[in-house]
């Protein structure tokens, strides 16, 4: 790796001096509120975004309309997402009219876009305070510049990307936790934004990966999810990504997961990776975006639709019960209904565990934009509809099968909707919710499923000898 990507010390260094003038000025928010929306990505970045508040002296209010800033770190993937946060900034100049001092910061993918800072200043003048994906570590020197000078700053950077170790962070679990193996993407699949946004793919050095993992186990971290754009092209220190997967699994972390997985670099030694390593949950991630060979060409992702399927059988006889998730675009432009129809072929053959799936969005700057896109709204909404029926059935006689056996549960959260109900998931990443108390918030329970709805498990808690 290029030394030129990391953030010097020096330069974290400054960022430091500005968190402490932060911290002492006199007139400075006491509470911030982060949204965050999109990916893990953007959930690990907001941990980030959190500790760098925390250092500056900001305590995190968990009421949005009370915090003196909020910020949000924005999605550009679809257009929907970015909707949603201009929708948002747009609610938040009424309340910067109640409160004047309210501080509005608005950070991440959308923020990144070519021309959107740009617009965002012109349009909304209200916001404090603008910043992209490159430059997050750079947050002291922003605030304290928007604080001392009482005036918005916008600074997004055209960069490939860096990274930077060793940001202060406030997690937001603590007994699960997601780690960045490595940034940007490389592959230009045809209609995403993301390598627009997000730069060049860059890996962190093994040893700063596992050191962080090792750091979390001692602090009594229960699952680890590796997150990067592609793990599977992962380059670190000239480890690729079984290696380090085999590294972190030495550590002994009960529960390994990572995302996201392309195909096109799934590599044999990560699919044996799953028959041998203790702690590797069964489970993969594996966006498929199409059934069609001619679709994936015009895609530019790589892989065949029979490649796909020859994947999931090597998966399939490393891991026997490997739980396979997947996400697939639906009314990619031209794509005729036969096309559609292999897409649903594929998701039959395979059958996903569960499948995230989206109508095509077009994005400015990626080529796909320039595709002729005839097919009408209506017949793209009648063809997800069709998927999404599909694979509820197929999820639904999946966790169905599941009825009766017993499993060990990560427990996460009380559950929103029944009292004294709390929820976890398996191994293979199915959702069980079964009775129990806050108490076993973090802990392994052992369960016996009981019942199956569409996407979540009940089970109740059994004791073993
Ligand atoms: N339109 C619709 N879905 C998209 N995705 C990425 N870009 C687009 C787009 N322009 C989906 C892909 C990807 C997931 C994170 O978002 O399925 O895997
Ligand atoms: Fe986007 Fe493709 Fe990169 Fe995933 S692999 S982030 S879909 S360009």
């Amino acid at each position: 790796m290029n030394q030129q990507t990391i953030v010097g010390a020096e330069e974290l260094m400054r960022q430091q001096e500005f968190t402490a003038r932060v911290r002492s000025l006199a007139q400075r928010p006491q509470t911030f509120h982060i949204v965050t929306m999109g990916c893990q990505m953007n959930e690990r970045d907001s941990e980030t975004i959190a500790g760098m508040l925390a250092e500056m002296g900001l305590r995190p209010e968990a009421e949005r309309e009370k915090a003196d800033l909020i910020l949000y770190n924005t999605c550009c993937v679809r257009e929907n997402a970015e909707n949603r946060a201009l929708g948002n900034v747009i609610w938040l100049k009424e309340l910067k009219k109640e409160r004047p001092e309210l501080l509005i910061c608005v950070g991440g993918c959308m923020a990144q876009e070519e021309g959107m800072a740009q617009r965002l200043k012109a349009q909304y003048p209200f916001i404090d305070l603008v910043f992209g994906t490159h430059n997050l570590h750079r947050l002291p020197e922003y605030l304290w510049r928007v604080l001392e000078k009482r005036q918005p700053v916008v600074e997004v950077l055209h960069s490939d990307g860096v990274i930077a170790e060793g940001l202060p962070q406030r997690r937001a679990s603590a007994f699960s936790a997601f780690v960045n193996i490595m940034y940007g993407c490389d592959n230009f699949c045809s209609y995403c934004i993301v390598p627009y946004v997000r730069g060049r793919e860059r890996s962190r050095e093994p040893e700063a990966v596992l050191e962080e993992c090792k750091r979390l186990v001692d602090l009594g971290v229960q699952e680890i999810t590796l997150l990067g754009q592609n793990v599977n092209s992962y380059r670190g220190g000239g480890n690729e990504f079984a290696e380090l997967l085999r590294r972190v699994d030495a550590l002994g972390v009960p529960r390994i997961r990572f995302m996201t997985s392309h195909p096109k670099d799934l590599s044999e030694e990560l699919i044996a990776a799953y028959g041998e390593l203790a702690h590797l949950m069964p489970n993969l991630h594996l966006p498929v975006q199409a059934g069609n060979d001619e679709i994936l060409r015009a895609m530019n992702r790589r892989y065949t639709r029979e490649r796909y399927l020859e994947l999931i059988k090597k998966l399939r006889s490393a891991k026997p019960d490997i739980g396979l998730s997947t996400d697939i675009i639906v009314g990619f432009p031209g794509e005729t209904l036969a096309q559609f129809e292999d897409t649903l072929s594929l998701v039959e053959a395979v059958r996903f565990d569960s499948a995230f799936t989206f109508i095509y969005s077009k994005r400015i700057g990626t080529r796909a934009a320039q595709l002729p896109d005839d097919t009408p709204a209506e017949v793209k909404s009648e063809r997800i509809q069709r998927l999404i029926a599909l694979q509820a059935d197929i999820s639904r006689e999946i966790l169905t099968a599941q009825v009766g056996r017993r499993e060990t549960v990560l427990v996460e959260s009380i559950s929103a909707r029944d009292e004294g109900w709390v929820g976890g998931k398996t191994p293979r990443g199915h959702m069980v919710n079964f009775p129990g108390n806050a108490g076993l918030i973090g802990r392994f329970v052992r369960v016996e499923i009981v019942s199956a709805g569409r996407n979540t498990l009940r089970g109740k808690q059994i004791t073993e000898e």
